[in-house]
């Protein structure tokens, strides 16, 4: 038993919850068991909420700026866990990582060009896209027996093909699970360099690998691949922080850096959420332990769905994640409809995950789910899932 208890059930509906209080508004039903948005059910450590009850109890909450305490906290995480220490210069500290996905298609693309991704993939890389009047060309993954690849002809040539100014890269990759290995990052690396690409990496589940597996930054790839990169990190996923919007952006290269921030300002965007510093500061020196023990407990439920499907739901396939705690779920045994599997989902499983066709056409037979629950939950699931496929 460790020192943290992730089996507990905390009652998060009646919180303007997104994942649980939404359900009539954006599905029409308010009895579906939520396991769709990347956010956890689990409780932030003791030590952590002190801190921000602290900052609560001075009672002002004027502006605030990320200080070198908040840097240096930053900056040991970055080193001890991910091999790397940033610059305090290289850090804008931003509201989320979407947004300054959205800055980068600004800064480093007109109207009308093209941006490269690779679906399946996180929907809100193609809305920011294309809501900035920009051209979504993808580089689509190869699924073969049960497994994402990088076809890297077919990367270059839609990087040549539509000259492609600015690639974002998702890693690892929500939804498929890949933990890209230093060979696939240095390939990309090398032709973005060589076609003057910049390089969005959205590394913002960095921190959450499964065991034998691991996470290379593209920082870290070499001096010449750094001119044009823009790292996209944030606290949110690994300590449950989405709330309090906060994204640390490292952009080594000072031109790179510069235009990133004429975009920002020019959105309008200055100071920082002020409990969103503390609480980041807070998990980044005192969350490790927690994160440790936290990773071990998703691993036991990866290893309970893995089991589950094995034994009771054969039909549906699992596509054995590397890192992120989302699930990848291939339904094309179940159903070759996906509003037939929607409904399934829905209306016959009471389920609110994400489907598959929200992250590309090609993925709409998959189903994501969020295993970042007491593992009760997961079993609920599973249970209903079962019952709506053999009734
Ligand atoms: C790959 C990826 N990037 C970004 C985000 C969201 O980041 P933010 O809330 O900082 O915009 C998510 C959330 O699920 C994600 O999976």
């Amino acid at each position: 038993m460790g020192k943290y208890n992730f089996d507990e059930i905390v009652e998060r509906r009646n919180t303007s919850c997104l994942k649980y209080d939404f359900g009539l508004k954006r599905k029409g039903r308010d009895d579906l068991l939520p396991l769709w948005v990347a956010d956890m059910d689990f409780r932030l450590p003791d030590a952590v909420l002190d801190d921000i009850k602290e900052r609560v109890d001075h009672g002002i909450f004027g502006y605030t700026d990320p200080d070198e305490k908040y840097f240096d906290a930053v900056k040991t995480w970055f080193r001890e866990r991910h091999g790397f220490e940033p610059e305090s210069d290289w850090i804008t500290v931003e509201p989320g990582v979407v947004y300054s996905i959205a800055v980068a298609v600004k800064a480093f693309s007109e109207e009308g060009d093209s941006v490269l991704i690779q679906n399946p993939v996180y929907y809100p890389f193609a809305e920011t896209i294309r809501l900035n009047k920009r051209k979504v060309v993808s580089n689509d993954l190869v699924y073969r027996d049960g497994h994402y690849e990088i076809d890297f002809d077919d990367f270059e040539k839609k990087i040549v093909d539509n000259q492609v100014k600015l690639f974002l890269l998702c890693s690892p990759h929500n939804p498929v699970g890949r933990v890209w290995t230093e060979k696939e990052l240095t390939k990309i690396a090398d032709i973005c360099l060589k076609h003057n690409v910049y390089v969005f990496a959205d590394e913002i589940h960095s921190d959450f690998v499964y065991r034998g597996f691991k996470h290379t930054s593209f920082i870290t790839l070499g001096g010449k691949y750094k001119e044009k990169l823009i790292l996209g990190t944030a606290p949110s996923k690994i300590f449950n922080l989405a709330g309090l919007q906060l994204a640390n952006i490292i952009i080594p290269n000072k031109d790179t850096r510069d235009k990133f921030r004429f975009q920002n300002d020019a959105s309008g965007y200055s100071q920082p959420n002020a409990l969103g510093l503390v609480a980041a500061r807070s998990v980044y020196t005192k969350g490790g332990e927690w994160l440790d023990e936290l990773k071990e407990y998703l691993e036991g439920n990866l290893n309970f769905v893995r089991d589950y499907l094995k034994e009771k739901l054969p039909e549906i396939k699992l596509i054995e994640p590397e890192g992120t705690y989302l699930i990848w779920l291939d339904f094309s045994a179940v159903t070759d409809n996906h509003k037939e599997l929607e409904d399934i989902i829905v209306n016959q499983a009471k389920l609110w995950l994400d489907p598959g066709i929200i992250f590309g056409r090609e993925s709409a037979l998959f189903e994501r789910i969020n295993i970042a629950a007491p593992r009760s939950i997961i079993k609920q699931a599973l249970d209903q899932l079962y019952s709506a496929l053999h009734k």
